[in-house]
């Protein structure tokens, strides 16, 4: 089949791939010319598992096509795409300039029928606005053409996207015709083998089950950095609770595990934009806020308890920080506890030492040039004259140090795990103070 997908961030750049990858014929459309350049030369813009091999053979293959040609790039497809960006606005609400403005080019170029699907995290009520402003481009151009708007949110991850987009554990479908969910079932029909994955609603449904979906993974996670700020005053220990509570197949052992707080382009985004959903329809969704305020909260307890350690003084202190990224496998700080950690290092007057093994041209961008950062190109040469060390993202190469080494290279010989990788006895066996989060010996 013939696809056009407007977009090529990790939505768009992914799923055009992944389509193309099962047989399909795919054009990628963005505004963006330089990007679209390099993708045609193999170069892809964003750190993705397996996603740069795919999209050489796939453009190899002929199958894959980049382009800023919006026009000629609606003009034969039978499903349309929209997967570009819906950021925040000052209040928080989604911001569907860019989702409309695909819409108006769509209604200004189609010919043919055809199946528009609206692919970003949209707020309920969307795909109605899409399909007006649609009817109305047509019909200004006096073109009673037939199409449809389908909502099919994407559930995948960073870090794990193509995987995800390949195996889909559900495909969910908004649909008001018949036809519509006809097409989809054989565009998807090769992701949709061995058991039935496709979920079909209605375009409200679809639309609020993205939103219910982020909304319930942020929910567990904030639940459990309120259970880790219990325990630790309590003096338990929040990881024997979770082992505890998530062998109950009810409660499960996934997105449980605290930390320095979820970050990411979509779960601070979206249960924002959840709540101002429900405000403007006149509803608190005080649960919501109270997931965001956790979250806000839990994002400077690695700086709270260097604070309390330092006795509320660090100036002249050094801390080596291992991992920038938002989580690991991916060079994404959007939205990172890393940034509100070195921000509360750098107001209490300490000095950075930092390490990620994919983000360091991303944090160089985001942080620029300051005295008071140094990004080190090793796990080890970030403890060079630090005093401390705080781990902020979990990738796997930091798992494992060598304590006793740490030991001898912190002046202060004290740790900060903000993800409780690490054995607290073992490390504190070498002879370093241990903090973690919510493990009843951080106070
Ligand atoms: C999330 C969802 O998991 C995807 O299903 C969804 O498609 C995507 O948002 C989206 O809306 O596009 P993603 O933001 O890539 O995916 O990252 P996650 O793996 O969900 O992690 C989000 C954050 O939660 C990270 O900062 C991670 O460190 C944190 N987290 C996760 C925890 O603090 N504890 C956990 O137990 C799990």
């Amino acid at each position: 089949m013939r696809a056009t997908v407007f977009g090529t961030g990790y939505v768009g750049l992914v799923s055009g791939t992944c389509l193309a990858e099962v047989g399909h014929q795919v054009t990628c459309v963005d505004v963006d010319q330089a990007k679209i350049e390099g993708l045609e030369r193999g170069i892809v813009p964003i750190f993705e598992p397996g996603l740069e091999p795919m999209v050489k053979a796939n453009h190899a293959a002929g199958r894959l096509a980049f382009t800023t040609d919006a026009a000629a790039a609606i003009a034969d497809a039978e499903v349309v795409f929209i997967a570009v960006g819906t950021p925040p606005d000052e209040d928080g609400s989604a911001d569907l300039q860019y989702v409309l403005a695909v819409a108006r080019t769509i209604g200004r170029h189609l010919s043919r029928p055809a199946v528009v699907v609206n692919k970003s995290t949209v707020p309920v009520g969307t795909a109605d606005k899409v399909r007006a402003v649609i009817a109305a481009e047509l019909s200004a151009r006096g073109l009673p053409l037939d199409f449809d708007v389908v909502s099919n949110p994407e559930f995948l991850k960073e870090g794990a996207a193509v995987n995800d987009c390949m195996r889909p554990d559900r495909i969910v479908l908004g649909a008001r015709s018949a036809g519509a969910v006809d097409t989809m079932k054989r565009l998807y029909a090769p992701f949709n083998r061995n058991h039935e994955r496709l979920v079909v609603m209605d375009e409200r449904s679809a639309e609020l089950t993205k939103y219910a979906a982020n909304a319930m993974l942020a929910t567990k996670i904030s639940f459990m950095n309120e259970m880790a700020n219990i325990a630790e005053r309590v003096g338990a220990d929040i990881e024997m609770v979770r082992q505890g509570i998530g062998s109950d197949p009810r409660i499960g052992y996934q997105f449980i595990y605290p930390g320095a707080g979820y970050g990411g382009s979509c779960f601070p985004k979206d249960v924002q934009a959840l709540e101002r959903t429900a405000r403007q329809h006149d509803y608190q969704a005080g649960l919501l806020q109270a997931v965001e305020g956790v979250n806000q909260r839990q994002k400077h307890k690695l700086a709270e308890l260097a604070l309390r350690h330092f006795g509320g003084d660090l100036r002249g202190k050094t801390f080596a920080v291992w991992g920038l990224a938002f989580k690991p496998n991916t060079d994404d700080m959007r939205e990172a506890s890393s940034r509100a950690l070195l921000a509360d290092l750098w107001a209490a007057g300490a000095r950075v030492r930092a390490h990620d093994p994919e983000a360091m041209e991303e944090a160089r961008r985001v942080f620029g040039q300051r005295g008071d950062l140094e990004l080190c190109a090793s796990p080890a040469s970030a403890l060079e004259g630090a005093d401390a060390l705080v781990l902020v993202t979990e990738w796997k190469a930091y798992w494992s140090p060598d304590f006793p080494a740490l030991a001898t290279a912190l002046g202060a010989r004290v740790v900060f795990d903000g993800r409780n990788v690490w054995d607290p006895v073992q490390v504190e066996q070498a002879g370093l103070a241990y903090y973690g989060i919510g493990r009843g010996r951080s106070l």
